[in-house]
């Protein structure tokens, strides 16, 4: 199927020329952002918040209204008719007519996915559930690129929340594109970086390893990448609590680290960071934000400017197949058509939404 407009679900939808197309203009803006200042006028932006964000979606904001355009939206669905049972689809096909660009952030994988098959205008995931979050991943490239100069020959750490992360796969996903990056996920077995995004890893040609510790990596890294234990996506409190706490970076574990490391974090942090570790000249998080904002506001006039569409789904409905994964948005919103890709011999496939494989 393919859409008229060019939405923005997953940057692997896109050649790495495109991203960097992408982090050139936001590199422009930055130095020069008033020159951008009437890009989108007459334009209108809607914010789809269905779960909490600061930074995405005020960033995504000030982007638009940097770039002479105007904002719509919601950040709480209790507040719209999503609290009297309004599908994804008739939300988004109803704001898309309200709307040049639309933004989505929800608590469902695949659900950036599934508003792009019904709306009237380019669609942008701002993340959906564990599953991807590609415009920080713009901003964490952005960032790299800016503060470390390259996107290539470096040795990432990404540290703590790594199953649910979904900045930590978006960006996984990126860097194993660009030539010599080396990875090394520090977790507990509980919360390891799943299997699929190991492979892509792998199948791109990057290498990764596995440990337990951060003491045992820190020394080797280019790049620290801390992320929050994600309460919100455990089963249970217990289980949030049994892994809380496990990885802290304080100023005694910086000692370990190279002098030109940077730190970076999606934000929000709880407790994964000291505050005595702001103020170190490698902590980078708080202006890896700042970028944000000329990251997605080279995204809003790139996707605007666009005047070809993408394939919205590539894979194939099987007969009576449906997606393993309850976080997935085929198994919220029952009307959706369920599409998979599938490997060599068709046995091994793919949920085309949330990547949860299944064997048929
Ligand atoms: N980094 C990020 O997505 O932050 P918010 O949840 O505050 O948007």
């Amino acid at each position: 199927m393919q859409s008229e407009y060019q939405h923005l679900i997953d940057l692997s939808d896109y050649p790495v020329s495109w991203w960097n197309d992408l982090v050139e203009l936001g590199a422009k803006i930055k130095e020069n952002p008033q020159e951008y200042a009437h890009e989108c006028d007459g334009k209108i932006m809607a914010t789809l918040f269905y779960e909490p964000s600061t930074r995405t979606q005020m960033s995504f904001q000030t982007a638009m209204l940097r770039l002479g355009g105007r904002i719509i939206g919601f950040d709480n669905p209790a507040n719209s008719s999503v609290s009297k049972g309004e599908t994804i689809k008739d939300t988004t096909k109803i704001v898309s007519n309200y709307a040049d660009i639309l933004v989505i952030r929800h608590p469902v994988a695949g659900a950036a996915k599934a508003a792009s098959l019904s709306a009237d205008c380019p669609v942008i995931n701002a993340g959906d559930g564990g599953h991807l979050h590609p415009t920080q991943t713009l901003t964490d490239l952005l960032t790299l690129k800016i503060e470390k100069n390259t996107l290539s020959g470096l040795t990432i750490g990404m540290c703590g929340d790594l199953i649910n992360g979904r900045t930590v796969h978006s960006l996984c996903k990126a860097l194993s594109m660009f030539r010599g990056n080396r990875f090394i996920f520090i977790s507990t077995p509980e919360l390891m970086m799943p299997a699929y995004i190991k492979d892509i890893i792998k199948a791109n040609g990057s290498t990764y390893e596995e440990v337990n510790t951060l003491e045992e990596a820190i020394g080797k890294l280019d790049v620290l990448y801390m992320t929050r234990i994600q309460q919100e996506r455990f089963a249970s409190r217990e289980e949030y609590l049994a892994q809380k706490n496990t990885y802290v970076l304080d100023r005694k574990k910086m000692l370990l680290a190279k002098k030109d490391m940077i730190v970076l974090h999606p934000l929000p942090r709880v407790d994964e960071i000291t505050v005595e570790v702001d103020d170190d000249r490698r902590a980078m998080y708080f202006t890896q934000a700042k970028y944000g904002v000329f990251a997605r506001m080279a995204l809003i006039m790139t996707i605007l400017n666009s005047k070809k569409g993408s394939e919205t789904l590539k894979g194939k409905v099987y007969a009576g197949v449906r997606c393993d994964n309850p976080r997935c948005i085929t198994n919220h919103e029952e009307y959706l058509p369920k599409s998979f890709r599938a490997g060599g011999d068709e046995t091994l496939l793919e949920c085309e939404y949330c990547d949860e494989r299944k064997l048929i």
